[in-house]
């Protein structure tokens, strides 16, 4: 890797992590319900599950947006002629080579803006590009891609995606305000890929988010190692279980960790005992699933106008395509 094709930017501590964590668990752990934000999910090893879960034969997601990606690129590539795509959540941008490559088919790929939170996936994802892409440049930003900030790469025409339905991650207003808050920094000629997972068959939701293996169990758990690590806490991974609910009414799945008993947990370093009653749980994540008409109305609320729906044949996952209105 020559240092000047990737340029790592770790803005995290002007975010004022690591306070973050310690606050976002104070404030999660003593409210009720009891609720973490997803994103400290993703340290290294769990970025790894992360991986491992896409490849599950019972998440459908990966490998459906990659089969829509890999029909509608060409399509895309030749409407907004971008030069420069930068993605939110990128991770091992394993599907994000479709449109590099066909952005570079056209002869007009320059640029690359990464942006995650996770900057060992980050490093590892633009490892493995440079040496895919040579003259490739990559600007990785390692940040919490809810904090304002400019995007990279001003000035040229860019293509920005969120893929993997992760937009369903936020809560619905919180989808709504990211959204917003991306087409004020997006430039006229800048266009905005958005990947849906579709309602459907509740069984088979429930299936994408609580595997046979069990690695989305252990992506789950894989938080409670975070807290023990980072914030000197001692909880006992086997004393809570994984369970998934779907929320009809809410269109979302919802992943907890379930406390299997009574039980009080300490973080030493924010000075804390949280007490479990059984049966009590941790929310640690929310993904939404979203009709078209149900985009649409997102899209609307957020000042964006939809240009593209592009579905499978069996419309379990969309992209929509975004301008600015
Ligand atoms: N785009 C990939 C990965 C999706 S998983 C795919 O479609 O398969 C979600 C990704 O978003 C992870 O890489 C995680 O590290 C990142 N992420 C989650 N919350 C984040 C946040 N608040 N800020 C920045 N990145 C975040
Ligand atoms: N964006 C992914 C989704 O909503 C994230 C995800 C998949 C996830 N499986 C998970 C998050 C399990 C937490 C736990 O499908």
């Amino acid at each position: 890797m020559t240092p000047e094709d990737v340029v790592v930017r770790n803005l995290l501590n002007e975010q004022d992590s690591p306070f973050e964590l310690a606050e976002d668990a104070r404030r999660g752990l003593t409210s009720t319900p009891k609720a973490m934000p997803p994103k400290y999910l993703y340290d290294a090893l769990g970025s790894r599950l992360f991986d491992r879960i896409t490849r599950l034969p019972e998440y459908y997601q990966t490998r459906t947006e990659r089969g829509i990606l890999e029909r509608v690129a060409p399509l895309i590539v030749d409407r907004i002629r971008p030069t420069v795509l930068i993605e939110f959540g990128s991770g091992s941008a394993y599907k994000t080579r479709v449109l590099l490559g066909e952005m570079r088919r056209a002869g007009r790929l320059e640029g690359y803006g990464m942006l995650d939170v996770s900057e060992a996936a980050s490093r590892a994802a633009a490892a493995e590009l440079i040496r895919d892409y040579p003259g490739l440049h990559i600007e990785c930003v390692v940040t919490d891609f809810e904090h304002d900030q400019p995007l990279p790469y001003a000035g040229h025409r860019r293509l920005l995606a969120f893929l993997g339905s992760t937009v369903g991650n936020f809560d619905a207003g919180a989808a709504r305000d990211f959204l917003r808050d991306v087409g004020t920094r997006m430039q006229p000629e800048d266009a905005f890929l958005i990947g849906f997972d579709m309602v459907k068959d509740v069984d088979t939701l429930l299936r994408a988010y609580d595997d046979a293996e069990g690695v989305t169990a252990a992506f789950n758990r894989n938080l409670l190692t975070v807290m023990n690590r980072e914030l000197d806490a001692n909880f006992d991974l086997d004393a809570f279980e994984h369970a998934v609910r779907y929320d009809e009414r809410e269109a979302r799945i919802e992943m907890h960790l379930v406390s299997r008993e009574a039980q009080t947990v300490r973080l030493g370093a924010l000075d804390l005992e949280v007490s479990f009653a059984a049966g009590e749980s941790i929310r640690t994540e929310l993904s939404h699933k979203y009709t078209r008409r149900s985009v649409e109305a997102l899209f609307e609320d957020a000042g964006l106008a939809l240009d593209m729906w592009e579905t499978d044949p069996e419309s379990q996952f969309a992209l929509g395509l975004a301008r600015r209105r």
